[in-house]
């Protein structure tokens, strides 16, 4: 059995389109949206060195650990990991990886579609008109109006399922593989028209100095830490998505270096998104570059809305932001298809209908959050913050932590050798010391942290 579901997925065509996929992955909401006011509140350019050291010293070296599982199982996590643990004579307590990893991946589609129903929804409101010249306050009328209408956020929240959907009932090869290949280049292109834009027209040298100037006085240890947080959700660490797609990957592709190249993408994305969206509203007096999720839709809506040609720029904005969340989210529903697929027997298209089905069923309760259950909240949580809390401060950072440790410690090194072929034995040492030492140490740092946070402090 085992045998025979190996490797039934397929392979991507080639090292560059795992590049694609694993880019498409990692670029998305966290980049755009989070990155941009997270590095503004901790001291722009302090911060920026800080989260760039967190992704080459901990992202990266965990990230690496993922592929090479997943290369190694080529199957979805779960059953990766059962393979794994067989295969090194490990506990079989650690296939709770495989389990952590595809929950985590299905509950934070399951919000993450509805914020991405956002930036589908804003597309429209850009080019309605109704932005034109607007003042602050119209434009948190706007954002308001949309949270306000479950209606409204279910059908953008249903279409953004649809065309995930639609991308991961083609496979991985027809489905993910020619989607990422479309998709990122365009992506990448659009990104570039932005900052052409914010170049010319915005302020670009306040945009500029509020990222780069580096003063780390401004920079406090809660800030280091929320670089290292925001390192592991950007790459799309620890939740079964890039193990996933690391079972796609051929055999000779060297993890090293590609997993260098696609952090290397993730963050110059990140950066150029910050150095889009400052530069535009330090442009319109009286606006703020505010934390949040009104920094995206009510900040930039208003400086769009009052720039000549801003409104259509702003719809371009608001596509690149879906496409991103996009490429994010067929991978948080490749692990769960995959399993189905090799388990239960089923049809992709039955797989697909059954975990989108489900996640769109829990993601109501997102829908909700902003309206009608607004009030209730439990523990001051409403739904969504539950659930974005839950995956983001405690799966992802406890699944992050349980790879290192596996590849680390567990795994039989001429395993993990086998599938490190290709690394520099400087490298290679380095990277098992970050994988066993640095990454387990900052990872406790941060969950530790951020659960303090939430509740004493
Ligand atoms: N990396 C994505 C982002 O930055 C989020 C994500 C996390 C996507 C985990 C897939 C898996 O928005």
């Amino acid at each position: 059995m085992a045998l025979q579901q190996k490797g039934m997925h397929g392979t991507w065509v080639s090292r560059w389109t795992f590049i694609m996929a694993a880019t498409g992955s990692a670029v998305g909401l966290g980049n755009i949206w989070k990155f941009p006011y997270i590095a503004g509140n901790n001291g722009g350019g302090a911060f920026v060195i800080a989260y760039l050291v967190c992704i080459l010293m901990i992202g990266v070296p965990v990230m690496m650990a993922e592929v090479a599982m997943g290369r190694r199982g080529r199957q979805s996590p779960i059953n990766t990991m059962r393979e794994l643990v067989t295969e090194s004579g490990a506990s079989s307590w650690w296939r709770q990886i495989g389990w952590l990893g595809v929950i985590a991946g299905m509950l934070i589609i399951s919000f993450y579609a509805v914020i991405a129903g956002w930036a589908l929804a804003y597309i429209f409101e850009m080019t309605s008109g109704q932005l034109q010249g607007a003042s602050g306050e119209m434009a948190a009328d706007v954002f308001g109006r949309l949270l306000a209408d479950p209606s409204r956020l279910i059908f953008w929240q249903s279409i953004f399922m649809v065309l995930c959907v639609g991308v991961v009932v083609g496979g991985v090869k027809k489905g993910l593989g020619v989607a990422v290949e479309i998709l990122m280049p365009i992506l990448f292109v659009m990104l570039f028209v932005l900052l052409g834009f914010s170049y010319f027209q915005g302020d670009f040298e306040a945009g500029w100095n509020f990222l780069f100037s580096v003063d780390f006085s401004a920079l406090s240890g809660r800030g280091v830490l929320e670089a290292m947080g925001q390192a592991f959700f950007t790459l799309s660490i620890g939740m079964g998505a890039i193990m996933a797609y690391g079972a796609y990957m051929p055999q000779n592709a060297n993890i090293g270096k590609t997993i260098l190249i696609v952090a290397f993408f993730d963050s110059l994305v990140a950066i150029v998104s910050g150095l889009v969206i400052f530069p535009i509203v330090f442009a319109t007096p009286g606006i703020e570059a505010s934390a949040g999720p009104g920094l995206m839709f009510i900040s930039l809506p208003v400086a769009f809305g009052n720039m000549s040609g801003g409104l259509l720029v702003g719809a371009v904005f608001f596509v690149l932001v879906s496409i991103a969340a996009w490429s994010s989210a067929i991978s948080l529903l490749e692990p769960a298809v995959a399993w189905l697929i090799e388990s239960k027997n089923m049809s992709r298209l039955q797989a697909n209908l059954l975990v989108a089905g489900g996640t769109w069923l829990l993601g109501l309760g997102s829908v909700f959050s902003f309206n009608i259950w607004a009030d209730s909240t439990v523990a001051g949580f409403t739904f969504f913050d539950f659930l974005d809390f839950l995956t983001s401060n405690v799966m992802l950072p406890l699944c992050g932590l349980l790879i290192a440790l596996f590849v680390g410690f567990v795994m039989k090194k001429e395993f993990v050798d086998e599938e490190m072929q290709g690394l520099s034995p400087v490298f290679a040492t380095l990277w098992r010391f970050a994988l066993r030492f640095i990454a387990p140490a900052a990872i406790i740092a941060v969950f530790v942290m951020g659960i303090y946070d939430k509740f004493f402090s």
